[in-house]
């Protein structure tokens, strides 16, 4: 049986990873690395294994060319989001990248890569080519990975505590890492969250909306199947990519990129001259289970553990349906950043998110003026410095 299990399991990843390469696989130029040194500032790559077994990348800039090696640096932590890396945190360069600017600020920046992305597809004992590999989603990584990565930059440093920035991912898997695990509401002494998601109900994006009857049931195919990396067909994604973005007057080369399908590709505030860019980054790869738990949420309207159906999760959580989050209980400083046209955080969502969370535990939830700033806008968006950044800035230094 095991064998059977098994020989399908490698035949469905098969399946998925010939259909389309990710720019996980590419060997590409442009790199987190080669985006900072050709800015001019000093980076660091860190390997750091997580408790079961994955060998994950950060990078850091310890210091900016502008000031210097001197005097003390309090320590950043930054967290991207699904199928990105370190990179978005430097990608639109010096003046709006964020990692740069809180080089600047006199921070020591660290940027974090999942189980999964471009930087972090090693592990003790298994290859990403085979199907075990790919057995995880954003639970783990804010069980594992967050707490190796965020307890080495600690070690590392010597510091008490840090300063937590996250993007889309990188928000839930912080409140899944607050919620099961307690001991970090010593060590972050503030996090700013970029449009944040917990409660996905009422996810907009045109894709969930496909998928999300389809793929976000209590799920039966990862008993049988195991999971896989995420990469969708190119075919598949040149016919969404016309299906959907028909009348967008921005370039096909956009809305064939899985993620600005998910993420919206209608944003005024796109900066064209960073599409290339953007291009050869992502996707950065991660497990197709990731999307699954999304889903899932888009269904069930909870911030809940995975569902594996009601026999597994009897035997995984004790009862028919997964554990909540327990998101009241989080007891670490939080900011929120969010805006009306985000397609992954919509307004009611993050609505549900500010009243559960504990009024002791919420500094600040500023909601952006620009009405059509989307998902990914609080990444790359023209003059983020001072429609965003600078905010966030200001909160960290305040906090
Ligand atoms: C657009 O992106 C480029 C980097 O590719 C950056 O240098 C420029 O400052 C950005 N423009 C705005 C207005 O944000």
């Amino acid at each position: 049986m095991w064998l059977l299990r098994f020989l399908a399991a490698q035949l469905f990843l098969a399946f998925i990873v010939t259909a389309l390469p990710s720019n996980a696989g590419r060997s590409s130029s442009t790199t987190t690395v080669s985006i900072v040194k050709k800015y001019g500032y000093p980076i660091e790559e860190h390997q750091v294994q997580t408790s079961d077994g994955y060998l994950l990348t950060m990078h850091r800039i310890p210091y900016s060319k502008n000031t210097g090696d001197n005097g003390h640096r309090p320590v950043m932590f930054l967290m991207h989001g699904l199928l990105c890396s370190s990179s978005d945190w430097v990608l639109s360069g010096p003046t709006n990248g964020l990692a740069f600017i809180l080089s600047d600020a006199g921070y020591d920046v660290w940027m974090g890569n999942a189980r999964g992305n471009t930087y972090s597809r090693k592990h003790a004992d298994k290859s990403p080519l085979f199907q075990p590999f790919w057995n995880f989603e954003w639970h783990d990584i804010g069980i594992y990975d967050l707490p190796a990565m965020m307890d080495y930059v600690l070690y590392h440093t010597g510091e008490d505590q840090l300063q937590y920035v996250g993007h889309s991912q990188g928000t839930t898997s912080f409140f899944v890492l607050n919620s099961m695990i307690k001991r970090f509401r010593s060590r972050i002494r503030s996090a700013h969250l970029l449009a944040p998601v917990a409660w996905m109900g009422h996810m907009e994006s045109p894709l969930a909306k496909v998928a999300g009857p389809l793929f976000g049931q209590p799920n039966a195919l990862i008993e049988l199947f195991g999971s896989a990396e995420f990469m969708p067909s190119s075919k598949a994604m040149e016919l969404m990519g016309s299906l959907l973005c028909r009348d967008a007057a921005i370039s096909q080369v956009i809305c064939t990129n899985v993620l600005f399908l998910m993420g919206g590709w209608n944003s005024p505030y796109l900066n064209a001259s960073m599409i290339p860019d953007i291009m050869a980054t992502t996707p950065a790869g991660c497990s197709i289970n990731q999307m699954f738990h999304y889903l899932q949420e888009y269904n069930s309207g909870h911030f809940r553990q995975f569902d594996y159906g009601s026999s597994r999760n009897k035997k995984d959580y004790g009862s028919k349906t997964p554990p909540d989050y327990d998101v009241a209980g989080i007891d670490v400083p939080i900011y929120l950043y969010y805006s009306d046209n985000d397609y992954f955080a919509s307004l009611i969502d993050v609505d549900k998110l500010r009243m559960t969370l504990d009024e002791k535990s919420l500094k600040r939830a500023y909601r952006l003026p620009e009405v059509k700033w989307n998902h990914l806008d609080f990444l790359w968006g023209l003059n983020i410095k001072e429609i965003l950044y600078d905010r966030v800035l200001e909160d960290i230094q305040n906090a």
